[in-house]
């Protein structure tokens, strides 16, 4: 097949896409993860905070999530009155896979008084267990803002888990799960990439398994000071991208987001800390499901009434801080 007849199938696809977007009045909402000609094509592109903010803002009957199954979750949990298709139903999430509710209930039968704050990355079974829901980009104020003297777990990610003790300077309990794609970002990854890229500023997400790492290196060399290191959500890499001196920039999460950093950022170069960094689960979404969703209104992502009522109030919170 020639090159111009794949790009005017992407064309016919995209045109479909955009005709029944309109004709259902959908919105189409994409992770920083996503294909780049999905979120080429998608009205928001974002980190999982400000898609699940987005989502309740969004005046529109139907959202597609271009994500993995628990944003969409997230999204029809605090948006009852809307109905939230995701494109293919078993785009799933590794980390979300290494906790279930029963968890959650034990460690609070031996911590009566004890507070769970739940990373967005978990099912809605879990977050109905929890008293507040975080995400990368509000997790540290999430602890910050829990009432002192109290036993905390953070679950599900260890990685994270652990910056936030280090950060917060609190004694947290942490469930011991981590992501795939993540944990894979090792710390002697970041020393390769730091002794190869000495002018770079080094993004790094704090799923990563560098993360310790990364704050040895902000602690004892001054990284942060001089902005050489910043440990931040996928959003807050885009911010930091566009303000940012630097003209280098070597990023340690899922290759998805150097899409959005390059397109944004034409003068300035981002190169993958891994190039085989990919979540297979947010590469399920493809332009062919996508548009098969939107025409059949398919596959509609429902959570049952008492477990969503529980999960509404733990991310009402996390909507509320940061
Ligand atoms: P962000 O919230 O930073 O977008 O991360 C979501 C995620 O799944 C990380 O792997
Ligand atoms: Fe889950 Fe990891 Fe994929 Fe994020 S990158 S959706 S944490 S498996």
């Amino acid at each position: 097949m020639g090159t111009s007849t794949i790009e005017k199938g992407t064309r016919d696809l995209v045109a479909e896409i955009n005709a029944l977007r309109t004709e259902h009045g959908a919105a189409i909402l994409a992770h920083n993860y996503q294909r780049p000609e999905i979120q080429d094509l998608a009205d928001v592109v974002a980190d999982s905070l400000q898609m699940a903010r987005r989502a309740t803002e969004l005046d529109a009957p139907v959202l597609v999530i271009c994500g993995v199954h628990f944003m969409a979750e997230t999204a029809a949990i605090a948006n009852p009155d809307k109905q939230v298709l995701i494109p293919d139903l078993t785009a799933g999430c590794s980390l979300a896979a290494t906790i279930q509710a029963a968890d959650v209930r034990a460690w609070r039968a031996t911590h009566s008084n004890g507070v769970v704050v739940a990373y967005v990355n978990t099912a809605a079974g879990v977050k109905a267990e929890a008293d507040y829901c975080c995400t990368s980009g509000n997790a540290v104020a999430v602890i910050r803002a829990l009432p002192p003297d109290v036993p905390v777990l953070f679950l599900p990610d260890m990685y994270l888990g652990n910056y936030l003790r280090r950060v917060t300077g609190r004694t947290i309990d942490v469930w011991m799960g981590e992501c795939h794609v993540h944990a894979g970002l090792t710390r002697e990854m970041l020393a390769e990439r730091r002794a190869a890229y000495p002018d770079a500023e080094f993004l790094v997400h704090p799923e990563c398994g560098c993360v310790t790492s990364a704050m040895y290196y902000a602690e004892t060399e001054g990284d942060v000071a001089a902005g050489r290191t910043q440990i931040v959500s996928t959003e807050q890499m885009m911010r930091r991208a566009r303000v940012s001196p630097a003209r280098r920039f070597v990023v340690a999460t899922e290759t998805g987001v150097l899409h959005r950093l390059r397109r944004e950022n034409p003068g300035k170069e981002f190169l993958a800390a891994r190039e085989t960094a990919e979540c297979r689960y947010m590469k399920q979404i493809t332009l062919e499901k996508l548009r098969d969703s939107l025409r059949d209104l398919k596959y509609e992502v429902t959570v049952a009434a008492d477990v969503a009522a529980r999960a509404r109030r733990a991310i009402e919170r996390m909507l509320a801080i940061g």
